[in-house]
């Protein structure tokens, strides 16, 4: 009947159609993407593209930059307000694209710093933009990170080894276990090699008593790696990664931090059961989540021997390992990420402290690589 033809388009049609309205939106964006590039040095400055693309050229010029990505105001200020870091009077920062890049130096390294905001997302486009733009010899990344390990404090500097992006899921269908395979697992878009939450092992009745037989509807999530497209790969062919692993050198020279006396006090009244301290540790996790749970931050740890947990760290490490730039990131511990026993999270009492011992760390580092 054609008015049925009309009215319920074949499902290959609208295949061809979402994968035409997809191409078109694809499209969209770039142009949008190009245009915006454009728009924002236009608006930036008083003066036109040429000239920005001149300042950027000419900051360049008398490069290389240490590059300093923080995720949030409250972890840039103390950095800014630091005594070891003075702006250049010249070109104190410049706009583009909604990030604003300040210039100056910390102790005798010129760097480049700028603010990502908060999550995955905001921490790759601005870390990418920095290494696209400007010439940057290293990446510090810097900031504060919910615990997942007893064995570190609050107020404690962790620097992983490895980071991982934890928050790229195959939810798979109820019914199915890990003997089944995953929807496109076989075309190499997912795979069942890193592992899986299973949601219904963590139900408990009303009085908080585990239930060891539950089902839950949610069923299981499948950790994937990242799609990555390195600097030195064949554009559009994908590879894969989970952990990306900080530079050698930093790490090497980041040992020289361990000693360090960082701060234990909040005020003159608050302070921290025992002064903090620096550690290498194995692992950090990242993904879109506020941890504030205890059971997950538990699955997290044993799963992936995490300690630091946050929400920007491995998309910094996944743009550094794409565009083959050095990077290490320095998380201090503000909260234990919903494992602790105080009625709320301590991330409102110790944020400061937190911040405040990411930069200590993060300055002395950048004073090592100068000596
Ligand atoms: C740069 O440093 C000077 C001197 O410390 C200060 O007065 C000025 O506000 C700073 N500019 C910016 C943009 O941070
Ligand atoms: C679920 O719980 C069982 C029993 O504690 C445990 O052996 C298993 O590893 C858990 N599975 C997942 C995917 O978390
Ligand atoms: C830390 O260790 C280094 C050697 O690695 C040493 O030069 C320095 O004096 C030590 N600093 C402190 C505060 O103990
Ligand atoms: C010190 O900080 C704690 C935690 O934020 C606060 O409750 C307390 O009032 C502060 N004390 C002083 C003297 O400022």
């Amino acid at each position: 009947m054609p008015f049925q033809d009309i009215e319920k388009p074949s499902h290959k049609l609208i295949q061809i159609r979402l994968s035409y309205i997809r191409n078109m939106a694809v499209r969209c964006t770039m142009l949008v993407i190009v245009f915006g590039l454009f728009c924002f040095l236009a608006e930036s400055t008083s003066e036109d593209v040429v000239s920005s693309m001149g300042k950027i050229t000419r900051i360049n010029n008398a490069g290389p930059y240490l590059g300093i990505v923080s995720p949030n105001a409250y972890e840039l200020s103390p950095l800014l307000q630091s005594s070891s870091f003075s702006n250049d009077t010249t070109l104190p920062y410049l706009d583009i694209a909604g990030r604003r890049f300040r210039f100056g130096k910390v102790h005798n390294e010129k760097v480049i710093i700028v603010m990502t905001g908060l999550s995955m997302l905001n921490a790759g486009i601005a870390t990418q933009l920095l290494v696209t733009l400007f010439k940057v010899k290293g990446v510090l990344h810097y900031g504060i990170a919910g615990n997942a390990n007893s064995q570190l404090e609050i107020g404690d500097v962790a620097i992983p080894k490895s980071w991982a992006h934890t928050g790229l899921w195959n939810w798979q269908r109820y019914g199915d276990g890990p003997d089944d395979e995953l929807a496109l697992e076989s075309s190499g878009d997912y795979t069942r090699k890193v592992g899986y939450l299973k949601i219904s092992n963590y139900t408990v009745s009303e009085t908080g008593n585990a239930i060891t037989d539950a089902n839950n509807l949610l069923n299981n999530v499948w950790f994937q790696p990242e799609e990555i497209f390195p600097v030195d790969g064949v554009p559009e062919v994908r590879q894969h990664a989970f952990w990306v692993e900080v530079d050698q050198h930093y790490f090497d020279i980041s040992t020289k931090l361990l000693n360090m006396t960082l701060e234990g006090c909040v005020n003159s009244t608050t302070c921290l059961p025992r002064t903090p301290k620096v550690y290498q540790v194995e692992r950090g996790i990242s993904a879109n989540v506020y941890l504030d749970n205890k059971a997950h931050r538990e699955f997290m740890r044993s799963k992936f021997n995490a300690t630091p947990v946050d929400m920007e760290s491995a998309a910094v490490a996944l743009i550094c390992r794409q565009q083959k730039i050095p990077f290490i990131t320095f998380r201090a511990l503000s909260d234990l990420a919903g494992g602790g026993s105080a009625l709320s999270n301590e991330v409102d009492t110790y944020v400061t402290l937190a911040a405040q011992n990411s930069v200590a760390v993060l300055t002395k580092f950048i004073s090592l690589i100068g000596s």
